[in-house]
């Protein structure tokens, strides 16, 4: 091969492989294997060995699982990345205007929202993202290059770019995004983040791009800090060119030149804060001009053509309905505070949590108080203060006794929670059932509250092991509930019988052990013999898992109705092993689609055992479809795949397949535990 040749392979093998690392880290929908990978990546790291002209530091070999790594290495900032200054009122901004207009009377000024996120610099060389970095103190950041390539929308490749540009812009978490993080983190037993802002500088903290990538962070470009190659005279018209290249830029920016319109665009800005996707916590006003910039300068931490009007966070008043005691999985007693709804940045609400007794105390809260409440970060609602005391109201306390059980509660050593201890508590089961269920533990699709509720309520279910004796008959009787419905949760119970050790664990609700804790111990044990038997000091010996978390684990087995619980689980039939993944998922990057009515296997059956060998199962028939498995009576499907030209299998063929990739003959029986 010659070098032309060479460069041109290498070209192709570099976009091979960012397209189908972004399948495998970001979309979680591989179209290859990894060994198909490695291929690739090996004939690319071959190309650049023998070629050294065509080695670059952004290309996929020099980096670890197709993403950068962040080296977090200090980088100094050839612009510094300056701050604003803040402003309180429009007496503040008129100030500002005036100022401006004193030296350039016809200004022009750009309204923006202001992005309550994190600063970063993106650097592209000849159209490729070769680094990017965080503020740090404005003259030196820190190099977090992988986590921003993680980022979907963050082009790592600019079309018909200059020879040099720097972009400044915002990373955040969008708020939906935010509030499912949350309840991922409160479903690990973790410490939720506070605000979006938090997680987004959480995530980009994160050292593995892989992390971050989950996290679903974006990032808006707000200005243009350098550019080589290309002339331009005006913030807007820098904007739409950084937008024109492929770069997400911060799409609501008007220009105005009067200070009363740029008041007016602040206020509306304010107005419409709950209408973006992501917190703002500000409008920025800039000069257009870039000319006129440079003759405004800088101070050595503000620019002098820009201000940021803050806007004080949204209050409103309302009236405490009551409080409502919620009783958790664990027993703690938590109050919430129902007030009549309210409008609140963007959404309406009406319940606030009261943490606990101090919080209660320490602000004097009484049921018919009127209260302020506002949002804290923007998304989750907190009670102020009261505003106006009900005299006839004493401070509200929190009962001494469980709303749901009747049983006494008792205060936490520290006195942060109250407890209900009586492990039959109904609301205690209720939270216990859920979370046995829920995606992140046992994931029994179609087991949710309403008919987990209905199956307390009929006596049909105590304890998880009771899901597992359901029979049709009782399911297809319960209110809303068909033959259909009834079928697949008996098949999703029976599909959930094989989840893995850690999950199962986790599904115990042990206390503090939340889904990574549960995957520690189930790596370091194996079996779930083996983790009852465990005592403290080898719990506590494997990395990140204290003393307390050990302790609790060796608590839960102590109890014999959760040892004679988890004896049932195995009699009926739960997986209580460690499976690891099948050698390195032989199915990996295929998807299948079934269609028609095969001999043997039911479709779910078919589908259970793709999945076990880490292929997918996909509805509909496309170009990316691996192969079409046909039964009898198989429809347009078939069709389609015939004109595509996909392989399609008969159950034979597909059954000689799973065990050419590596399943057992036999597969009836589960993996016992025989230790
Ligand atoms: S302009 C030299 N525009 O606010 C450029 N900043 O409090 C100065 N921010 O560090 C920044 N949205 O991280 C600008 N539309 C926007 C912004 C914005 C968010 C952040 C930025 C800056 C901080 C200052």
């Amino acid at each position: 091969m010659d070098f032309t040749q060479a460069q041109m392979r290498a070209e192709k093998l570099r976009e091979q492989l960012s397209y189908h690392s972004r399948l495998y880290y970001i979309e979680d929908n591989p179209e290859i294997s990894d060994y198909e990978y490695d291929l690739l990546s090996r004939e690319l790291r071959a190309l650049e060995k023998q070629y050294p002209q065509l080695d670059r530091p952004d290309s996929p070999t020099h980096q670890v699982g197709g993403q950068a790594l962040n080296t977090f290495e200090k980088v100094p900032h050839e612009v510094p990345m300056l701050s604003l200054q803040d402003v309180f009122d429009t007496g503040e901004i008129r100030a500002f205007v005036s100022r401006v207009q004193e030296g350039m009377p016809e200004a022009l000024f750009v309204v923006e929202p202001k992005i309550d996120g994190l600063s970063v610099s993106l650097e592209y060389r000849e159209g490729r993202l070769v680094r990017a970095s965080t503020r740090g103190d404005g003259r030196v950041g820190e190099d977090v290059t992988g986590n921003i390539l993680s980022i979907r929308s963050i082009p790592h490749r600019l079309s018909g770019a200059p020879a040099y540009l720097e972009a400044r812009g915002e990373v955040y978490m969008p708020r939906e995004r935010f509030l499912q993080l949350c309840q991922e983190q409160e479903d690990a037993g973790e410490t939720p983040f506070k605000n979006p802002r938090n997680a987004a500088a959480g995530s980009l903290r994160q050292k593995d791009p892989r992390i971050s990538a989950g996290r679903g962070l974006e990032l808006l470009v707000f200005n243009l800090q350098r550019i080589e190659g290309k002339e331009l005279f005006s913030h807007a018209e820098s904007l739409d060119y950084m937008k024109s290249l492929g770069l997400p830029v911060n799409l609501r920016y008007n220009r105005f030149s009067e200070a009363q319109e740029i008041i007016e665009e602040i206020l509306r800005i304010g107005e419409e804060r709950g209408q973006f996707p992501f917190d703002i916590d500000g409008a920025v006003v800039k000069v257009d001009s870039l000319l006129e910039r440079v003759r405004l300068g800088a101070t050595s931490k503000f620019p002098r053509w820009a201000a940021a009007f803050k806007y004080p966070p949204e209050e409103k008043e309302t009236v405490l309905e009551q409080v409502e005691i919620q009783v958790g999985r664990t027993g703690v007693l938590t109050p919430t505070a129902v007030f009549s709804p309210v409008l609140l940045a963007g959404t309406t609400v009406s319940r606030a949590v009261l943490h606990n007794q101090d919080f209660i105390n320490e602000k004097q809260i009484s049921v018919g108080d009127r209260i302020v409440v506002r949002k804290a970060g923007e998304i989750i609602p907190e009670v102020v203060r009261v505003a106006w005391h009900d005299p006839r109201s004493p401070v509200y306390q929190i009962p001494g006794r469980c709303p749901s059980c009747g049983e006494n509660t008792v205060a936490d050593e520290d006195g942060a929670a109250i407890r209900c201890l009586n492990l039959h508590c109904p609301a205690q089961r209720l939270r216990g059932l859920l979370h046995f269920a829920s995606r992140d533990a046992m994931d029994i699709d179609g087991m949710g509250p309403a008919l987990i509720k209905a199956l307390l309520e009929k006596g049909l279910v105590r304890s998880p092991a009771d899901f597992y004796t359901l029979e049709q008959g009782q399911l297809s009787e319960m209110e809303r509930m068909g033959e259909k419905s009834a079928q697949n949760i008996l098949s999703a119970l029976e599909r959930s019988k094989g989840q893995d050790l850690s999950r199962l664990l986790f599904a115990l609700g042990i206390r503090g052990i939340g889904a990574r804790a549960a995957q520690l111990i189930a790596a370091r044990f194996g079996s779930m013999q083996a983790v009852m038997q465990a005592d403290v000091p080898t719990l506590a010996a494997i990395d990140t898992i204290g003393e307390v978390m050990a302790k609790s684990v060796e608590d839960f087995f102590a109890v014999s109705e959760n040892r004679e619980e988890v004896e049932r689980l195995r009699e009926l039939g739960l997986n209580m092993l460690s499976v690891r993944q099948p050698p390195s998922g032989q199915l990996r990057g295929f998807t299948f689609v079934l269609t028609g009515t095969l001999p043997n296997l039911t479709r779910d059956e078919a589908k259970q055992r793709i999945e076990a060998l880490g292929g997918k199962v996909s509805g509909s028939v496309s170009k990316k479809t691996s192969y079409v498995v046909a039964g009898e009576e198989a429809g347009s499907k078939l069709k389609k795949a015939q004109e595509l030209e996909l392989p399609i299998l008969d159950e034979a063929q597909l059954l000689a397949l799973l065990e050419e990739k590596g399943e057992e003959p036999e597969t009836e029986a589960r993996p016992e535990d025989n230790e």
